[in-house]
């Protein structure tokens, strides 16, 4: 007898026990504690969006399963482990396509390249991911990027960037305290649905005070 297609719940449960297995080595910006934020995140913002829900979830859970970053720069490998997953457990192929071009579109180093792809989805969990980049969580994530590669804290001697190209903002080693200025700072006005621009403008402003005091004593002024 053919199985019973799985619903909703059933799918979601398998795929957060297979990205929990899959994530339990990674560094701490990328673990599976990132991936339930931006999956609570997910879930908050559609309470006040209409969009696919299962696609939305789904593409929270996958969407770091594989980064470039740590697979020479190769893009397509995040999308493709994740497909093979989601064709494992039979799940829409629709639904997998949908979910594969987000999450080879959504961040915010494709948003500098050509992104070819649009959708409501990509909108919340685009949202939702940027969220966990800001504020107290988005300082930590930061600093603790910056140890893993080594970088400075901060030098007055290295004045921060805006990017506009891909490759410039990929090849940085600037102190952390630049990648405020290159990322962090911007996200407020990039944010989508305006559930996630009401959270932002608070972590944003949380963000700037950071940075105020962090100079204040820096300068020996606190
Ligand atoms: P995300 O998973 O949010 O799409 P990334 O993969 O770009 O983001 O980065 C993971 C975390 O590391 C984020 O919090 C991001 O802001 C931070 N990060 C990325 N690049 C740098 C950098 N050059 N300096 C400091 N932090 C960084
Ligand atoms: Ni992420």
């Amino acid at each position: 007898m053919k199985e019973l297609k799985k619903n909703k719940e059933e799918i979601l449960e398998l795929t957060a026990t297979f990205v929990q297995n899959t994530l339990k080595d990674a560094e701490s910006g990328h673990d599976w504690w990132h991936i339930q934020r931006v999956w609570s995140n997910t879930k908050h913002i559609l309470q006040h969006e209409q969009a696919d829900e299962l696609v939305c979830e789904l593409t929270a859970l996958l969407h770091d399963i594989a980064d470039s970053k740590f697979h020479n720069g190769d893009e397509t490998i995040g999308p493709r482990i994740a497909g093979e997953f989601l064709k494992s457990i039979e799940v829409d192929p629709n639904v997998i396509e949908h979910v594969q071009k987000i999450i080879l579109n959504m961040s915010f180093k494709a948003s500098l390249g050509d992104v070819t792809f649009h959708s409501k989805e990509l909108e919340v969990v685009q949202d939702a991911d940027r969220l966990d980049a800001i504020g107290a969580i988005g300082i930590v994530r930061a600093f603790t990027y910056g140890g893993f590669k080594n970088r400075e804290i901060y030098n007055p001697n290295i004045p921060p960037v805006v990017h506009q190209d891909k490759e410039a903002y990929k090849n940085t080693t600037a102190p952390t305290i630049n990648h405020f200025y290159e990322k962090l700072l911007l996200l407020k006005d990039k944010m989508n649905t305006p559930t996630a621009k009401a959270i932002a403008a608070e972590r944003h402003a949380y963000m700037e005070d950071f940075l105020k005091q962090f100079y204040a004593e820096w300068n020996g002024d606190k």
